[in-house]
């Protein structure tokens, strides 16, 4: 188990590896998984702006490509002075691989950290549980 501060110290590690040359909002996010290992990622953007992949996405798909099958943790900071929160398509994603009561730990600056949970992020979700035939992969 990672505590929020040791999970957005990863983040924020992240964060320096971003490719953020359009908005210069650089921004890392670090997942845990089943197994307790840790996966980071950095927002990516492309001079197609529509292409930009948020660190989120990046932490979760990393951690998924390597073998994780549940994430159980979620920590997001950015370089900005304000505290970010993940957008309406990484919340999709990640209600896809954690349950509702995920802890997600948003970086507020000044030592502070906002606590919230995957559920309470993206409360009445379409998820796997909404379709008739989900199967295990
Ligand atoms: N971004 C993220 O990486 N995560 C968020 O939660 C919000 C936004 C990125 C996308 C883009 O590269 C930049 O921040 C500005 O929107």
């Amino acid at each position: 188990m990672k505590t929020p501060r040791e999970l957005l110290a990863a983040a924020r590690q992240a964060a320096g590896r971003a490719h953020a040359p359009y908005s210069r909002f650089k921004v890392g996010a670090a997942v845990t998984d089943e197994r307790g290992r840790v996966f980071t990622g950095a927002n990516i953007e492309n001079a197609s702006y529509g292409l930009t992949v948020c660190a989120e996405r990046v932490a979760v798909f990393t951690a998924i490509a390597a073998g994780a099958r549940r994430i159980t943790a979620v920590g997001v900071t950015s370089r900005s002075l304000k505290p970010v929160a993940p957008c309406g398509a990484c919340r999709q994603v990640l209600i896809e691989f954690a349950a509702p009561s995920t802890p997600v730990y948003l970086d507020a600056g000044r030592g502070k950290v906002i606590h919230e949970s995957v559920g309470s992020l993206m409360p009445t979700a379409f998820g796997a549980d909404s379709l008739p035939a989900a199967h295990e992969t």
